[in-house]
């Protein structure tokens, strides 16, 4: 089923990084979950996922996006401008939001977000939110970039550094240049070196920590391999564990 949104405002970061912010009828949705937007070409219809930046409680949604080379529908993602229509899912869905992450003993103290390219959207759509902040001592958000330009949402990021100074970390990546303190190494190999967790002054372990990946399939599977490494296991539902993740392809 499809509702139609209407593009409120488009943010330009870099000349392929964008975000949309859309109005639309949806149902309340969690911190972390994605919708879809959807256009039909050729009689025939192209859907994708993307998720939600804002938090719950907003009349409107805001997604992160970026133009991928001969993408089918990310391209005309960017084009839209404020007063174009687009066709949403109006019920959001997708389960590496934080009531997925065991409650109790099992927890842990420690939270780590770990994101490469626009999958920092979810992320900050949980940090907007009391929830990491009321259950965690501590919370990491790792985002990884190629370019500095590539860095969306560092004055909300910062406005939490403010906010949250004693609880927070925030460790920027970017690997394609040098850029003021960034760490400029691969996320895996960050915790297979052990840089991210002395930047964060943290160990990873089973114990203390609960972490969540999102974002390029391979990273994911690098970090995840890293992360069993050092004794963590997945999150599932009959197993509880300390790794969530999504891939975004
Ligand atoms: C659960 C979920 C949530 C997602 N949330 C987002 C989001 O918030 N923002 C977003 O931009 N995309 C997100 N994606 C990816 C998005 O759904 C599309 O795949 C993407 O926009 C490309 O669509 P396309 O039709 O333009 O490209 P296609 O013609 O479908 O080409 C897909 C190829 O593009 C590349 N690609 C896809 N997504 C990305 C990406 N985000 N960054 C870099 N390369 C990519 C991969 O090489 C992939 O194989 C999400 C995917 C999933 C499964
Ligand atoms: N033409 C342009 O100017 C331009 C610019 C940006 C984006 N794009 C488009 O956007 C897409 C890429 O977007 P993106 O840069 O946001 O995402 P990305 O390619 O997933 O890169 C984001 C970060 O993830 C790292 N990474 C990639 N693969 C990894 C792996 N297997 N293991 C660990 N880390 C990994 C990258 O490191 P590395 O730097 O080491 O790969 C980078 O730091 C491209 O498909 C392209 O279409 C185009």
């Amino acid at each position: 089923m499809w509702v139609t949104g209407e593009v409120i405002e488009r943010i330009d970061w870099n000349e392929k990084l964008f975000s949309l912010k859309i109005k639309a009828p949806v149902e309340p949705y969690i911190a972390g979950q994605f919708i879809k937007l959807s256009q039909i070409r050729d009689e025939k219809r192209i859907a994708r996922a993307y998720s939600v930046v804002n938090p719950p409680g907003s009349d409107y949604i805001e997604i992160l996006a970026v133009a991928v080379e001969n993408g089918q529908l990310s391209p005309d993602l960017q084009s839209l401008n404020p007063g174009d229509t687009i066709e949403v899912t109006p019920k959001a869905t997708g389960f590496m939001t934080l009531d997925e992450i065991p409650h109790g003993a099992l927890q842990g103290k420690h939270l780590w977000l770990i994101s490469t390219g626009t999958a920092v959207g979810p992320f900050i759509s949980m940090l907007l939110t009391d929830e990491p902040w009321q259950r965690f001592e501590k919370v990491v958000l790792v985002y990884g970039v190629r370019l500095a330009s590539d860095l969306a949402y560092l004055e909300s990021i910062k406005q939490l550094q403010a906010k949250y100074s004693q609880q927070f970390h925030f460790i920027p990546i970017v690997t394609r240049e040098s850029y003021e303190d960034a760490l400029m190494c691969r996320i895996p190999d960050a915790i297979n070196n052990g840089l991210l967790q002395q930047k964060a002054s943290l160990t990873i372990n089973a114990e203390d920590s609960q972490v969540m990946i999102c974002g390029n399939p391979g990273m994911i599977s690098d970090a995840q391999t890293a992360l069993l490494e050092l004794g963590l296991t997945k999150n599932l539902r009959r197993a509880p564990g300390q790794i969530t993740v999504e891939k975004y392809w």
